[in-house]
């Protein structure tokens, strides 16, 4: 996928990085809690054993800096059922402030694809409807906008919608 130049090295979160992965989300979801559709009181609420389970079910990824400093993560789930199989969720997409515009989405999409493209023939996102920059990056990614969900995000008294996001990657029948 053409985008930025910078080479950033990816690696696999699982189980065992539960308390450095949950830590580094807590800092996304926190940072820019209007970006997502969970909080930091979700993952509380589902505690650890469920996300050492999804950690090693799920794909998940961290981008690495020169000196293994984690700089941002985004993970891939595919769908449960033989009628939903062929689809796969991209989630949690989040870089550190700094790392933005370097590649660093990039490296971590291009994985999220490359692993996804083996077991899945299609995948869907969903992102807030006025996240412009999430969503230039996902359509740069070939993601095109399907529909819009009204009022999806309760934000306190507030609703928000949701853009929802697919592309094709290329396996017809896994
Ligand atoms: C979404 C996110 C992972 C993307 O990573 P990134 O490093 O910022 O992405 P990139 O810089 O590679 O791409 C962003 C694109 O949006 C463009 N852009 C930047 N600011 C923009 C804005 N305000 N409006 C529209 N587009 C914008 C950039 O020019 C770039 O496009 P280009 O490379 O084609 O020129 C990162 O911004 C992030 O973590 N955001 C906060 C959390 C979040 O929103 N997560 C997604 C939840 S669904």
């Amino acid at each position: 996928m053409p985008g930025h130049q910078n080479c950033v090295s990816v690696q696999r979160v699982v189980s065992l990085d539960v308390e450095r992965f949950l830590s580094f989300r807590a800092g996304g979801l926190t940072s820019n809690a209007e970006s997502f559709r969970v909080g930091c009181e979700d993952d509380r609420v589902l505690g650890r054993d469920y996300w050492r389970e999804r950690l090693d079910r799920d794909y998940v990824v961290a981008a690495v800096s020169d000196n293994d400093a984690w700089i941002g993560i985004g993970g891939f789930s595919r769908l449960v059922g033989h009628r939903l199989m062929h689809k796969g969720l991209i989630w949690g997409m989040f870089v550190t402030e700094e790392a933005r515009g370097l590649g660093a989405a990039d490296a971590i999409m291009d994985a999220l694809v490359a692993h996804a493209r083996t077991h899945v023939r299609q995948l869907q996102l969903t992102v807030m409807g006025d996240n412009s920059r999430a969503i230039a990056f996902y359509e740069r990614h070939g993601f095109r906008r399907y529909g819009i969900e009204p009022d999806s995000v309760r934000l306190g008294d507030a609703y928000a919608d949701e853009a929802l996001m697919w592309r094709i990657v290329g396996v017809v029948d896994p």
